[in-house]
């Protein structure tokens, strides 16, 4: 089968890295990629926001299946835009429509539903500009730190969390006043802090039946020890040690089951991957946040751990057959640390060769934010590379991965050197 995968970061490099191991795969297309993902497939200059292009696209080359990594074109309705479409309605996306994007595109939605469908999660009230001085009281009915969240997408940067009550006011009052995320400021969703150990979990979804992935976690800040600004993700492991089954347990019961109900009984048909970002507060699971797309770096953790066609689990969701695919994972940690530019989460500069990549052996290097110019591959983004490996312990993992990175080079990179140093004490 010929399969449109849709992005340009380290999850696609890994999904277009697992897909074209498939013998079911003909013919594998990117859009738009990177210098990494021509490994697989061959790389098509399409956005993948702009649907009419992609439209044109598939008609022209057979596509028979759209796979989508970010978040913003199922927000923005492909998946309706192909079911509405009579020359398109056949072809499958992978990702679910509008409407079940929702559960990430709108933090207001997502809270309200959690609350509609008794499932865990941080108590919170929303705000608008018109209700902004009820806003300032729910606040003081909180303690400190406070965690605001502008409802729209936000590229990542739209939760705040503030130490003191003066600090969240102001905040309060610059989103919805200055609107810095534009759209996505209209509303602001205000809860309760929790203080626990954070980790993702992700199921694919053909809407009435699961499978749990393997769960993952992910380094969101900057610095070592988890200090400085957040990023998209500085590195992942998984598994995760402390999501035994008794925890997985209640993920399941407490979270994945009434969360497909509720979308059942909401007639939100769903067929993709839901994320769901957990606090573990003493041994009890609690949504942080949806997001209805694989995590980046979580993905290149987990991908490498699937042992089963994951193109033959795609082609499942559509006939109802997810069950029936042999399902197995390898239970070795597989562990990802993010090499990054100079300067990120803020300013950076682009277009630095990056030398060594025929060096490295033992590890695998998924390409995140590269492209490739005069033979050269160059960085192209905040996170530049994704440098995975998989073995039987943390330790070792984290020797195979740290020993080979100096090997990759470019003009002021950086990346953190602990990662997967916190979980190993949860090994047994
Ligand atoms: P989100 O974009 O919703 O994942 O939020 C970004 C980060 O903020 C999360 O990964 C958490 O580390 C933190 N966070 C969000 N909500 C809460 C909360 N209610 N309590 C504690 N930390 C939170
Ligand atoms: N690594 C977190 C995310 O993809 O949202």
């Amino acid at each position: 089968m010929n399969v449109l995968l849709l992005g340009s970061g380290g999850r696609e490099h890994a999904l277009a890295w697992k897909l074209c191991q498939s013998p079911l795969l003909k013919k594998l297309f990117i859009a738009p990629g990177n210098a990494g993902t021509t490994q697989c497939g061959q790389n098509i200059p399409v956005s993948v926001n702009d649907f009419d292009a992609i439209k044109r696209f598939v008609l022209e080359n057979a596509v028979q299946m759209v796979v989508v990594g970010p978040e913003d074109p199922l927000v923005n309705g492909i998946a309706d835009y192909f079911l509405s479409d009579p020359l398109l309605q056949t072809i499958p996306v992978i990702g679910p429509g509008k409407k079940g994007a929702m559960l990430e595109g709108s933090k207001d939605f997502s809270k309200a539903f959690m609350q509609r469908h008794q499932i865990p999660t941080a108590r919170y009230q929303t705000f608008d500009k018109a209700t902004l001085e009820d806003g300032y009281r729910f606040l003081e009915t909180l303690s400190a730190p406070y965690v605001l969240k502008a409802d729209g997408l936000a590229a990542g940067k739209g939760v705040l969390i503030c130490q003191n009550i003066k600090e969240a006011k102001q905040q309060l009052n610059h989103i919805l006043n200055d609107q810095p995320f534009g759209n996505a400021s209209n509303k602001v969703v205000i809860e309760e802090f929790l203080h626990g150990i954070e980790l993702s979990v992700f199921i694919l979804t053909d809407g009435t039946h699961y499978i749990i992935l393997p769960e993952a976690k992910d380094y969101k800040r900057i610095g070592n020890n988890d200090t400085g600004l957040n990023t998209g993700g500085m590195g992942a492991v998984s598994p995760v040690a402390f999501a035994d089954s008794n925890f997985m347990q209640k993920v399941e019961e407490r979270i994945i089951q009434p969360t497909l109900k509720g979308l059942q009984s909401e007639n939100v048909s769903y067929k993709g991957f839901l994320f769901i970002g957990l606090m573990n507060v003493d041994g009890n699971p609690f949504v942080i946040e949806y997001n209805c797309r694989l995590g980046d770096p979580e993905t290149e953790a987990i991908l490498p751990r699937m042992e089963t066609d994951l193109l033959q689990l795609f082609m499942s969701l559509s006939d109802g057959t997810l069950k029936s695919v042999p399902y197995r994972v390898d239970e070795r940690t597989s562990l990802v640390v993010i090499l990054v530019s100079g300067g990120y989460p803020e300013n950076y500069e682009k277009g630095k060769v990056i030398s060594g990549l025929d060096k490295i052996k033992d590890v695998k290097v998924f390409h995140a934010g590269t492209a490739s110019k005069d033979n050269n591959v160059i960085t192209n983004g905040g996170r530049v590379l994704a440098v995975q490996t998989s073995a039987s312990t943390i330790e070792e993992a984290r020797k195979k991965v740290y020993s080979e990175l100096p090997h990759l080079q470019f003009d002021k990179v950086y990346f953190r050197n602990d990662i997967g140093i916190d979980l190993m004490k949860y090994q047994k």
